[in-house]
């Protein structure tokens, strides 16, 4: 069978205007705490959904007309497209050919997907995975499949592969998850968190804020990972040591997680920050971000996600600290920041 991706006139705006069955799918961003980088080499990865950055899917299916091939367009909105744009990028078409393979749909599928995407690009905040996750599930839902857990990520996971070449998954679950996660080797589960009132250990629990701040800079995840594979490849030690220390940071900041131990928890991220910017990939910009949100009294901060430029996230122990950091992260240069309590928060509808 055909497939043909087309612009972004389809049957939203054609003679089937009005009268396409619809589907919606959701997704969020997210920030890696601890782990990025190495995980690609089986270490674990903490990492915290960021609910505020929505991806909204709208799909709308018409009559297939003609020759009876595939019509599928993909565009986008969001702030950083000026209206809607055209989206035929190769990880969405590698997308449907495996969602086609995966649910069965033999007939001709003629669609149109608006992804709505709040998350920006280019910044470790996970944009493509949640494009992906959005518009696999507006897809499900316009053709009436439904899908696990379990395919939903293949998925997602199979176009992240085209889009960052060795791709771990974290980003695939994190992009769908209403609370921390504990990721390693392509499955997570909840962060155990001893939250304020849990009771023994620590008498206030932990109850901190993350603050993530975009340096305005893009990044890229997939030049990053290269980058390091390359390292790595010419020097088997320091492979071996990135990813020993980097899995010990992870592990003790599970621990301090389960024990409500604050500043223990900043103090990881801030070393993490460190073994990062020493295998070349922090920046001057995220460095000082780093500086800043740590001299406005955060417990820790570091660089988060792909690197190369993105974005840095930093502790803060309360709300009043948030915005010591906030507004010291602001002065430093960040171009925008978002403050994430730590714990669960509700799903959005997928
Ligand atoms: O999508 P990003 O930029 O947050 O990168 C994901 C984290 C990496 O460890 C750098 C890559 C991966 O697939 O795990």
């Amino acid at each position: 069978m055909s497939r043909a991706f087309t612009d972004h006139r389809g049957c939203a705006d054609g003679p089937y205007a009005g009268h396409g069955r619809r589907g919606a799918g959701g997704a969020h961003g997210k920030a890696i705490l601890l782990g990025e980088h190495a995980v690609v080499y089986g270490t674990p990865a903490l990492v915290i959904p960021v609910p505020q950055l929505t991806v909204t899917a709208n799909a709308t299916r018409c009559p297939c007309s003609g020759e009876g091939g595939d019509r599928i367009s993909f565009a986008t909105t969001g702030p950083q497209t000026a209206s809607v744009t055209p989206l035929m990028s190769d990880s969405m078409q590698h997308l449907v050919a495996e969602f086609r393979k995966r649910t069965d749909v033999v007939e001709p599928m003629c669609v149109d997907v608006l992804i709505d995407c709040l998350i920006p690009q280019a910044r470790g905040l996970g944009s493509s995975a949640a494009c992906a996750r959005a518009a696999v599930l507006a897809l499900a839902d316009v053709f009436d499949r439904r899908l696990d857990a379990g395919t939903v990520f293949e998925l997602v996971q199979a176009s992240e592969t085209v889009v960052h070449g060795r791709a771990s998954g974290i980003d695939a679950l994190a992009t769908g998850a209403t609370s921390p996660l504990f990721f390693r080797s392509g499955t997570a589960r909840a962060l155990p968190i001893a939250m304020a009132g849990d009771g023994p250990g620590e008498p206030g629990g932990f109850s901190g804020l993350f603050v993530v701040a975009d340096s305005g800079v893009d990044g890229s995840t997939k030049e990053a990972v290269e980058l390091l594979r390359r390292t790595f490849e010419r020097d088997a030690q320091a492979k071996a040591a990135f990813v020993r220390r980097v899995s010990n940071l992870t592990y003790a900041a599970l621990h301090d997680l389960e024990q409500g131990r604050l500043s223990d928890f900043g103090a990881r991220l801030t070393e993490n920050h460190g073994l990062l910017r020493d295998v070349g990939i922090s920046t001057d910009r995220i460095d000082a971000l780093v500086e800043a949100a740590l001299a406005a009294g955060g417990f820790g901060a570091k660089i988060s996600g792909g690197g190369l430029g993105g974005c840095m996230v930093a502790l803060a122990g309360d709300l009043r600290q948030a915005e010591a950091v906030v507004r010291g992260l602001e002065q430093a240069g960040a171009v925008q920041t978002w403050v994430v309590p730590v714990g669960r928060f509700a799903g959005h509808a997928d």
